[in-house]
């Protein structure tokens, strides 16, 4: 066991009587505070940093693992996750208008199944808000910046495009690539986005000067995922981010029963086959010619190791840091990067 494992987390889950997002805010404070102290991150990078470079869709990366969306929605902590380890950092899912996102509870921790169920609902400030934050970052992040665009609850569906295109303008100068999210199970409607008609003129509208890549539910079957990838294909997108959360419960403990029962995407350890599944489907149907973010239970390096094997070009994890912290990052970046080096052609990054 880590110290994390030990003495860190058994604190952070007593936080706000147990209440998950207590933790969830306790720690982003933490982090907001460290962001801006220079010598405490230089500290922790020294500790946490793993140098593996690998150049995919176009943009360069200090090592296969990144962050994965929802984290760190406003980008209110840039400068700690890469003194973590994380060799690049999704934000977002930010929407054209600020929204506060469901009533609280919406995230529940279930440990004895290392899962988290959750239906935040995107709850943001905006577009704007984040424009604005890193207009006024006092230096780049020094990793790649992905930010994650979804549709704002009040805007209709027939309107989306409109929307996404909105926030993509407020922040087409700050990303070095942008996902477009139309897998979050908690907007009712957002995952029909992911039919071809629709795909089709989110794409067509936003492709163009920024790599865009488009993250993908794991509750889709593979023809529906065939269709979309045919889509992204003919379309220009620069890649797919698989997996967003799902909305089976398979695999849950016992134990966590009950708060398995509640509505949201299920994260974590009961996703890890199924996640990977999907990249390697990709993989195989797109003939490595996607790249891939594999994102979706990657609770230990052995994981992130077997997300490469099945064709991701880079990893995001989210559910892990919660239960693993930054050991796992840096494990899991070396890991990846092991694999990576050893692959044999077809190469899924080459080329683009
Ligand atoms: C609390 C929470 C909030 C999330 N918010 C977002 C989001 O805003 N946008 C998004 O694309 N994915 C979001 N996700 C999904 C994660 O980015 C990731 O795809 C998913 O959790 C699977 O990875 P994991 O098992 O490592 O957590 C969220 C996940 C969690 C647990």
């Amino acid at each position: 066991m880590t110290v994390f494992e030990r003495v860190v987390r058994p604190q952070l889950f007593r936080l706000g009587g147990g209440d998950a997002e207590a933790a969830h805010e306790w720690t982003l404070r933490r982090l907001t505070a460290l962001s801006r102290r220079p010598v405490a991150l230089a500290a922790l990078r020294a500790r946490y940093a793993v140098q593996a470079p690998r150049t995919v869709f176009g943009v360069r990366f200090p090592n296969p693992v990144g962050l994965a969306a929802g984290m760190d929605k406003d980008g209110a902590a840039l400068a700690a996750w890469p003194a973590l380890g994380f060799g690049f950092v999704e934000v977002g899912t930010v929407t054209a208008h600020a929204q506060p996102g469901n009533p609280r509870p919406r995230l529940f921790r279930l440990p004895g199944s290392e899962a988290v169920v959750n239906r935040m609902g995107f709850n943001n400030a905006g577009a704007a808000a984040l424009a604005a934050r890193l207009d006024a970052l006092p230096r780049p992040i020094g990793v790649p910046l992905g930010i994650s665009l979804g549709k704002s609850k009040v805007t209709p569906l027939e309107d989306a495009v409109g929307d996404y295109l909105t926030s993509y303008r407020a922040l087409q100068g700050h990303g070095d690539y942008f996902a477009v999210n139309v897998s979050s199970p908690n907007t009712p409607g957002l995952r029909s986005l992911q039919d071809r008609a629709h795909l089709d003129a989110l794409l067509s509208a936003l492709v163009g000067e920024k790599p865009i890549l488009v993250k993908i539910a794991p509750d889709l079957t593979e023809a529906a995922i065939a269709e979309l990838l045919e889509v992204c294909l003919a379309r220009g997108a620069a890649g797919v981010i698989a997996t967003n959360t799902t909305l089976s419960r398979d695999g849950l403990a016992p134990a966590d029963s009950a708060r398995g029962a509640e509505t949201g995407g299920l994260s974590g350890r009961p996703l890890t086959g199924r996640a990977r599944d999907v990249v390697a489907f990709v993989h195989s149907e797109t003939g490595g010619r996607l790249p891939i973010i594999g994102v979706g239970g990657v609770l230990d390096p052995d994981d992130a190791a077997r997300m490469v094997d099945a064709g991701a070009a880079l990893v995001q994890l989210y559910t892990g840091f919660i239960y693993r912290g930054p050991a796992l990052v840096r494990a899991s970046a070396r890991a990846a990067a092991r694999v990576a080096a050893t692959a044999v052609a077809p190469d899924p990054v080459a080329g683009r």
